[in-house]
C-alpha cells in the first residue's frame, strides 16, 4: 500500500494523498426476536494507522438492526468494556425505561435487555451510547449503528430496497488524525466549544472507499454520525437527486436537490441514478473546515436497473397541531468559555426541567439567539418522539424540513416553532443539543411525561 503522509506544520494536520484503496464496508445486517449487541473493544485500521476504538459486534461501529413495525425488539446488550455505557435508540418511539438515555446505565461487564413492541412508521434510525458526560468520547471511538424499521407503506413502494447492493447505508463521520497516525478523543477548550472537527472523513468506518456497484437507482441512507461536524453532501459532479425521507421516515412530498445538510444525529435517504460504468464521487463540506472526498462510486458494465422516483410519499401531521396543550420555549445558550445552557440551566439528572401529560400535543419554540460574539450553531433533539416543523424563523418549513424529524440545526439567529404529540408511554426522557461536546457540557435537560 502506498502512503504519502504530508505533515503540515501550520495547522497540524496530515493529510494524505492516498485515494480509495479499500470497498465501503458494509455493516452486517440483523433481524429477529434475539439480537446481541456486545460492546468491545477493539482496532481500527486506516491507511494512516492503526487506532484503538470500541465497537459492536466488531472492531468499529456495529450492524444495521431491522425490523418491522410491529415486531417486539428485543436486544440484549452485554457490556465487555471495563467501563459503563448505555445504548440510546435515537429516533425510536420507546418506553422510558428503555430509552438507553443517561438514566439506564449498562455498567462495566454487566448487560441490558430491552423489549417492547415497536409502534411507528418505517425509518432510517440509529443507536449510540449516552453516558451522562461520556457521549462524545464513546461515540467517537467507534460506538453507533443504524436501525431500519420498515413497515406496509415502505414495502408497497417501488424502490431499491436490497440491503448492500442497492439499499446502501452510509455513516458519515470525521475523525482527527493525530502525527502518529492514529485518532483518539482529546478535546481542547476550543474543539468543545466549536466542535471536535477531524481532518478525515470515514464512512462506515473506512477512509475514501469505493463502492463497486451495478448501474441504475441506488438509494442511500445517510447518516452524519459526527459529533459536532455539519455536513453538506454533494455529488462531485453536481448530479442531482432525489430525497426521500428525513429523519422518522418518508417526506411528504420527494425533493430534487443537488446537495443536502445534516447535523449530527440526522438522517435523510435519498435516490439516485447511475449510469453503466461511470465513476463519480460523493463529497462532504464539513461547515467552518474543508471539503472532502467521502467515497467514490464505481458502477460496471450491466445494464443499469432504473426505478421511477416517487413524487408523492405519506402526508404527515400531527394531531392536534393547530391546539397545542401548552407551549413551551428552549433558550439553546452559549454562556461563555466553556458553558452551554437550554433556558439559564445545564443538565443535572436530579432535576424534571418539563412536565408533560400523555396524549396531549404541545408546541415547543426553540432559539438559537445572536447573542454578542457568541455565536454558534447548535441542534435539538427530542427523544421519543417525531416532530413536525411548523415553521422556520416565522416561515413555512422547506420541504426537506417537512417530514418527520427528531433532530434540528439552529444556525445563529434561527428560531423554530415543533409540533409534538406524547403518546403511549410515561417516564423520563432526555432533549438536548446533538453537538456530543456540547451535550456532555451540560447543554442537555430532562423532561417527564405524566397521566
Ligand atoms: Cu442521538 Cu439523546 O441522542
Ligand atoms: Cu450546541
Amino acid at each position: 500500500m502506498r502512503k504519502t503522509l504530508i505533515y503540515c506544520m501550520l495547522t497540524g494536520l496530515f493529510y494524505s494523498a492516498l485515494s480509495g484503496e479499500s470497498s465501503l464496508p458494509i455493516p452486517p445486517l440483523l433481524e429477529g426476536e434475539e439480537i446481541t449487541l456486545t460492546v468491545q473493544q477493539g482496532t481500527l485500521a486506516l491507511p494512516f494507522g492503526d487506532s484503538d476504538t470500541l465497537g459492536y459486534n466488531g472492531d468499529y461501529l456495529g450492524p444495521t438492526l431491522r425490523f418491522s413495525e410491529g415486531d417486539s425488539f428485543n436486544v440484549l446488550v452485554d457490556n465487555t468494556l471495563n467501563e459503563d455505557t448505555t445504548v440510546h435508540w435515537h429516533g425510536m418511539h420507546i418506553p422510558a425505561e428503555f430509552d438507553g438515555g443517561p438514566r439506564q446505565v449498562v455498567s462495566a461487564g454487566g448487560t441490558w435487555n430491552p423489549r417492547f413492541t415497536i409502534r411507528q412508521d418505517a425509518a432510517t434510525l440509529w443507536y449510540h451510547p449516552h453516558l451522562m458526560g461520556k457521549t462524545a468520547e464513546q461515540v467517537y471511538r467507534g460506538l453507533a449503528g443504524l436501525i431500519y424499521i420498515e413497515d406496509e407503506f415502505s414495502r408497497s413502494l417501488n424502490i431499491p430496497r436490497e440491503y448492500g447492493v442497492n439499499d446502501i447505508p452510509l455513516v458519515l463521520q470525521d475523525r482527527r488524525i493525530d502525527r502518529d497516525g492514529r485518532f483518539r478523543f482529546a478535546p481542547a477548550m476550543a474543539d468543545i466549544m466549536h466542535g471536535y472537527t477531524g481532518n478525515a472523513l470515514l464512512v462506515n468506518g473506512a477512509y475514501k472507499p469505493e463502492l463497486e456497484i451495478a448501474g441504475g437507482t441506488v438509494r442511500f441512507r445517510i447518516l452524519n454520525g459526527s459529533n459536532s461536524s455539519i455536513y453538506r453532501v454533494r455529488f462531485s459532479d453536481g448530479r442531482k437527486f432525489t430525497v426521500i425521507a428525513s429523519d422518522g421516515g418518508f417526506l411528504p412530498e420527494t425533493v430534487s436537490t443537488d446537495n443536502l445538510v445534516l447535523t449530527s444525529g440526522e438522517r435523510y435517504e435519498i435516490l439516485v441514478d447511475l449510469e453503466k460504468n461511470e465513476k463519480v464521487s460523493l463529497l462532504t463540506d464539513i461547515y467552518g473546515s474543508d471539503t472532502h472526498t467521502a467515497m467514490t462510486v464505481d458502477t460496471d458494465r450491466s445494464r443499469p436497473v432504473l426505478y421511477e422516483h416517487p413524487g408523492r410519499l405519506r402526508p404527515f401531521s400531527i394531531p392536534g397541531e393547530e391546539t397545542p396543550a401548552e407551549t413551551r420555549t428552549f433558550l439553546m445558550q452559549t454562556m461563555g468559555m466553556m458553558g452551554f445552557a437550554i433556558n439559564g440551566k445545564s443538565m443535572s439528572m436530579d432535576r424534571i426541567d418539563e412536565t408533560i401529560r400523555l396524549d396531549t400535543t404541545e408546541h415547543w419554540i426553540v432559539e438559537n439567539r445572536r447573542t454578542g460574539m457568541m455565536a454558534f450553531p447548535h441542534s435539538f433533539h427530542v427523544h421519543d418522539v417525531q416532530f413536525r416543523i411548523l415553521s422556520l424563523n416565522g416561515e413555512a418549513p422547506p420541504p426537506l424540513l417537512s417530514g418527520p424529524k427528531d433532530t434540528i440545526l439552529l444556525y445563529p439567529g434561527d428560531t423554530y416553532r415543533l409540533a409534538l404529540r406524547f403518546r403511549d408511554y410515561e417516564g423520563i426522557y432526555m432533549y438536548h443539543c446533538h453537538f456530543l461536546e456540547h451535550e456532555d457540557s451540560g447543554m442537555m435537560g430532562q423532561f417527564e411525561i405524566i397521566p
